[in-house]
């Protein structure tokens, strides 16, 4: 199959074009040669930059992978240059979508964030992250109609990507692992390599719709339990550290975010291997000498 990669040289990207060249597909990247260039050397490479992106006016592809897609403006100017000239349209969009923090349960229907009335398309704040993908979302089902999926993650975990708090470092180094949430605070996440392959399966089989690319939710202390047998004497973990990585409210303004209903995503062929697996790759990939890049804004 022939597959356009917008982005795919950073964290999650990298496997997602790792995993399309496994199962012989013909892929083409299109991003600015900014990040990684000396990756997959051998792919075709389109330069241009998601503002201006006359670069792809040339060419047809049975299928598009979007990583990049931040603002509206950008996913707009893509979505209409390929619109006729490409099968289906996977997006990868983000959980941030979703208006409740606190609902448990949330399946891909609940209600999204509004777009802030006279908020900018053209120019990224964090604040308008979620909202962003909601209006990108929405203005690719228009464009696409079936032929366009979204996928929503959160935590995205594993070998290029960033830490999981200091708890992959912690354990390539002998360390404790550090968590300053609560121990029964519902936590979600999803291998790297798990989701970049669902994002090729549904791209390769057309498959349609909004999905929770998460994996079944947990408390942090059964997944810190499943993450310590990643090495053979594990410290005890360490409830109160100076800082919080994880960076999450822990008095429970969040916890809907992290209690995700992923049923239409198992349905539709995500396959989720397990926390201990995750572990262990992440864990001797730092121990091979790789510095996590910084979490991701
Ligand atoms: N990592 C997470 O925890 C997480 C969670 C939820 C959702 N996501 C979503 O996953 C996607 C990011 O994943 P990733 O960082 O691993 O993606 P990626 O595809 O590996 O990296 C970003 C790519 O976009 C290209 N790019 C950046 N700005 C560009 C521009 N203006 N024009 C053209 N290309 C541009 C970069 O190359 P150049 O710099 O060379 O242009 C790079 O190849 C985002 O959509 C994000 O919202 C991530």
């Amino acid at each position: 199959m022939k597959l356009l990669v917008l982005g795919g040289t950073k964290n999650l990207g990298r496997h997602v074009v790792e995993a399309a060249l496994a199962d012989g597909h013909e892929v083409t990247l299109f991003n600015r040669g900014q990040t990684n260039p000396e990756l997959f050397p051998s792919v075709r490479r389109i330069v241009g930059d998601r503002a201006a992106p006359e670069a792809l006016n040339d060419g047809e592809w049975d299928g598009v992978i979007d990583m990049s897609g931040f603002l509206v403006r950008d996913v707009s100017l893509s979505a209409s240059i390929l619109r006729d000239r490409c099968g289906h349209y996977t997006y990868m969009s983000s959980i941030a979508v979703y208006a409740s923090k606190t609902t448990p349960g949330m399946t891909e229907s609940a209600p999204l964030l509004p777009w802030p009335a006279g908020a900018p398309e053209d120019h990224f704040t964090m604040d308008l992250y979620g909202p962003s993908k909601v209006r990108n979302e929405s203005l690719l089902t228009a464009t696409f109609g079936d032929r366009t999926a979204a996928v929503r993650s959160g935590f995205v975990v594993g070998p290029y990507n960033p830490d999981f708090g200091n708890w992959g470092w912690a354990l390539a180094h002998d360390l404790p692992m550090e968590c300053a949430a609560r121990p029964d605070q519902p936590i979600q996440y999803v291998d790297a390599r798990d989701l970049a392959a669902f994002l090729l399966h549904l791209t390769v089989h057309r498959i349609p719709g909004p999905f929770n690319a998460v994996g079944p939710t947990r408390t942090m202390a059964e997944l810190a339990d499943a993450w310590r047998t990643a090495v053979p004497n594990p410290h005890p973990i360490n409830w109160s550290p100076p800082e919080d990585r994880f960076h999450l409210p822990h008095n429970g303004t969040n916890d809907g975010t992290f209690q995700l209903d992923n049923t239409q995503a198992l349905r539709a062929g995500l396959q989720l291997r397990p926390d201990e697996d995750t572990a262990r790759d992440y864990t001797t990939w730092l121990k091979a000498g790789n510095i996590p890049p910084p979490p991701p804004h």
